[in-house]
């Protein structure tokens, strides 16, 4: 990896998926707090990331300003904010002449942005990638990470081009995290236009397992949960898999209304644990039935973490056995249910579970 950052996938809030363009600094201290106050912090969110339109225009010398009607104490003070509550503040901006909101974007500034965003304090960079023109991807995502070192502080750079250039072929060398598909949508499935259904991202992230690993990651967008347009059952398969496929966990909600089974799903110690497993290896698909899969992934300590995955509409009996995974037939097995909290020793060569509509059953195996 290219700065040392990002050793496990990145976690925290970012405003777009709940709150796109209607944003004001309030916005961003009220998630600040909440994420303090929930619990989330604790369990591990930390970086808080403006996405796009706190931008104002450019001085006359091309240095950006932020927003003043909505950012009227500045990026700084909100940076120290969110500094003070023992968070990390990230920022938005774009390899073309303008953000996708329309805002001034990074082209041609790239080192000048750089020098204001480390003043500012800012701790991560999202960089998109609208209005490029003709730009060649690696060099302009090469060319934020240099101005990003060139200022001597620690900058997660999370690269934003949707997949379109094949980043997971060069982005592990310039930056931490790229985007491999479209934008997600708050939808279980479909339709597969610019924007995919949580499950469509799934299919097209899967196969890109072999190229993340610690500091560079694929990201599959950014988490839905708790934003209304699932159901609670799809919102657990949507965490699991992003746990399973060591995905960055930046939630998108609003965490201080959030409820409580969303809570439930965002703070759920185990899954995270399996999201930020210090091997890194990203879990995948190991059996394919159709509408019943097995996913399996490596974890540092020997263990695996397994999902059964049932994608009908009515409760699947999904069965495993050890071979599937890797394990020798013959090993007794401890199994711990991650969504249920239940213990079993298995020592019958495998295990099943009866697995509702859209829902996952998720387990960590510990051969004894
Ligand atoms: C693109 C990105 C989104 C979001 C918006 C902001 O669509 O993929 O994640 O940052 O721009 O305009």
């Amino acid at each position: 990896t290219a700065n040392g950052l990002a050793m496990t996938p990145p976690m925290g809030w970012n405003s777009w998926n709940r709150y796109g363009c209607k944003i004001t600094e309030q916005t961003i201290r009220d998630a600040t707090d909440a994420i303090v106050n929930s619990g989330m912090k604790a369990a591990g969110y930390q970086y808080v990331v403006i996405d796009d339109c706190w931008h104002g225009e450019r001085t006359a010398d091309g240095v950006i300003t932020a927003d003043a009607a909505k950012f009227p104490s500045g990026i700084k003070a909100l940076a120290d904010y969110v500094h003070s509550k023992g968070l990390k503040f990230g920022i938005y901006s774009d390899a073309g002449r303008k953000t996708c909101g329309g805002r001034p974007g990074s082209q041609g500034h790239e080192y000048q942005d750089a020098i204001t965003y480390a003043r500012w304090g800012v701790d991560y960079l999202k960089y998109d990638w609208c209005s490029t023109g003709v730009r060649n991807a690696e060099e302009a995502y090469a060319l934020m990470a240099d101005a990003l070192r060139s200022t001597g502080r620690n900058i997660v750079l999370s690269m934003c081009e949707w997949g379109n250039n094949r980043p997971w072929e060069w982005g592990g060398k310039i930056g931490n995290l790229w985007r491999t598909t479209g934008d997600i949508r708050d939808a279980w499935k479909g339709p597969v236009t610019y924007s995919l259904g949580m499950m469509d991202i799934v299919d097209k992230n899967e196969p890109l397992y072999p190229y993340a690993g610690p500091g560079h990651w694929n990201d599959p967008d950014m988490l839905e949960v708790g934003n209304g347009g699932m159901t609670d059952v799809e919102y657990r398969t949507h965490f699991s898999l992003w746990a399973m496929m060591a995905a960055p966990l930046i939630a998108g909600n609003d965490i201080a209304a959030m409820t409580a089974s969303t809570r439930l799903i965002l703070l759920n110690k185990a899954v995270i644990a399996v999201d930020q497993d210090a091997l890194g290896a990203q879990g995948r698909r190991v059996r394919d039935d159709g509408e019943s899969e097995i996913w399996a992934r490596p974890l540092a300590n020997g263990d695996r973490a397994v999902a059964l995955v049932n994608r009908s509409e009515a409760p699947a009996r999904i069965s495993v056995a050890w071979p599937e995974i890797g394990y020798p037939a013959r090993l007794a097995m401890r199994i711990d249910d991650l969504w249920n909290g239940t213990t079993q020793v298995s020592v019958k060569g495998g295990f099943s579970a009866v697995v509702q509509p859209h829902g996952v059953t998720m387990v960590r195996l510990a051969p004894r």
